[in-house]
């Protein structure tokens, strides 16, 4: 189809309504052609960043020449393979809106699910008495982790957009996160969502390699043939209550062969996991045995074939209550395990 033909289409637009759904079926198609795997809601939702609406009303809103224009730019970069978020420049996550561009990963739906569990988790901290309480909660909740402080302490390692530390930080008054990234990039753009959505006191934003400050190194060894010590980690041992973490976990073979507005537009160090996509994970479990408080958690987002090696990797480092968490697919995509309340060491 000819540029003129889309042209002449979007002429119609606002007079009456028919042609102007004949014109969207029309980008429908050409998004289609270009292989985007859900057409028709890119278009809506292109139109209403144009229109500035909802994606449903835009069969129901008129369109200037000057709005038609704008949108046929957008199409063309969608029919490159851009992805609709990185074009319009944002995405709803918990109900905060995360700007996001191709400096950190498009935050997903499924990773929603992994702020859910960190939130159950708190809850029943509250409920066992995690918030400033009285001497008598305390003694009926002892022995527990929850004595020390009442301030419930996050670490949100590979942050990205900075989605799930900020989400964690809107709907825990109390809570006190600290976000990580390797990426230089990507933390710009968190500390950029934390300014604009209100949030940077309540979040601290570190770089750094994993739970380490030392970002040159490779996280892609153990902490012994690292030689790392307590001075390498950005925290004291069993100083956290949640270390919550959404690493690159793909197969780096699986990641050459992603469809292409995945692989060539969301940064490679945001995605690809190594050989066994366990390059990121193996480490992350390690050092958050290390800093986690007795009856600490921790929460792993991972591929859906991941179940296994990653409960076990939980395992292998000591955590206790080790649970694999399905997605909306019903795949498993999370997994969490809590350190011992005894306290005892890996
Ligand atoms: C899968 S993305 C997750 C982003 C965000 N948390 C989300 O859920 O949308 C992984 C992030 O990990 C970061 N990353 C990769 N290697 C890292 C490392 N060794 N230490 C810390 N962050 C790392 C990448 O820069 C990227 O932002």
């Amino acid at each position: 189809m000819s540029e003129n033909t889309h042209i002449q289409g979007f002429q119609g637009l606002g007079k009456n309504k028919g042609p102007c759904s004949a014109w969207f079926q029309g980008l429908e198609k050409r998004l289609k052609a270009a292989g985007n795997g859900n057409p028709k809601r890119s278009v809506e939702e292109l139109a209403a960043y144009v229109l500035g609406c909802k994606p449903l009303e835009i069969y129901f809103r008129e369109m200037t020449p000057e709005q038609g224009a704008e949108l046929e730019t957008l199409i063309v970069r969608a029919e490159l393979g851009e992805p609709i978020q990185y074009i319009i420049g944002c995405v709803d996550f918990r109900g905060l809106e995360i700007h996001c561009d191709p400096r950190a990963l498009i935050p997903r739906p499924e990773t929603e699910l992994l702020v859910d569990e960190v939130l159950e988790f708190a809850k029943d901290d509250r409920r066992r008495g995690f918030q400033p309480r009285s001497h008598e909660q305390i003694v009926v909740v002892a022995p527990t982790r929850l004595e020390a402080s009442s301030t419930l302490k996050i670490a949100d390692v590979c942050t990205g957009t900075g989605c799930i530390g900020l989400a964690l930080a809107s709907a825990l008054p109390e809570a006190s996160v600290t976000a990580i990234d390797i990426s230089p990039e990507a933390l710009a753009l968190a500390r950029e969502n934390a300014e604009r959505l209100g949030l940077s006191e309540r979040i601290t934003f570190v770089p750094g390699n994993l739970l380490n400050v030392d970002a040159v190194s490779s996280p892609r060894c153990t902490c012994k043939e690292r030689g790392e010590d307590a001075a390498s980690t950005l925290f004291a041992e069993h100083s956290l209550d949640v270390v919550v973490s959404n690493p690159p976990y793909i197969f780096s073979n699986v990641w050459k062969n992603l469809e292409s507005c995945v692989r060539d537009h969301e940064p490679q160090l945001a995605l690809d996991g190594g050989e066994d996509g366990m390059d990121l994970i193996r480490p992350l479990v390690e050092q958050a045995a290390r800093v986690l408080k007795p009856g600490g958690g921790l929460f792993i987002e991972m591929g859906y074939d991941q179940g296994q090696a990653v409960s076990q990797c939980l395992e292998k480092f000591g955590f206790k209550n080790v649970r694999i968490i399905k997605d909306y697919s019903g795949l498993d995509r999370i997994v969490s395990g809590g350190r011992p309340l005894d306290g005892v060491r890996c």
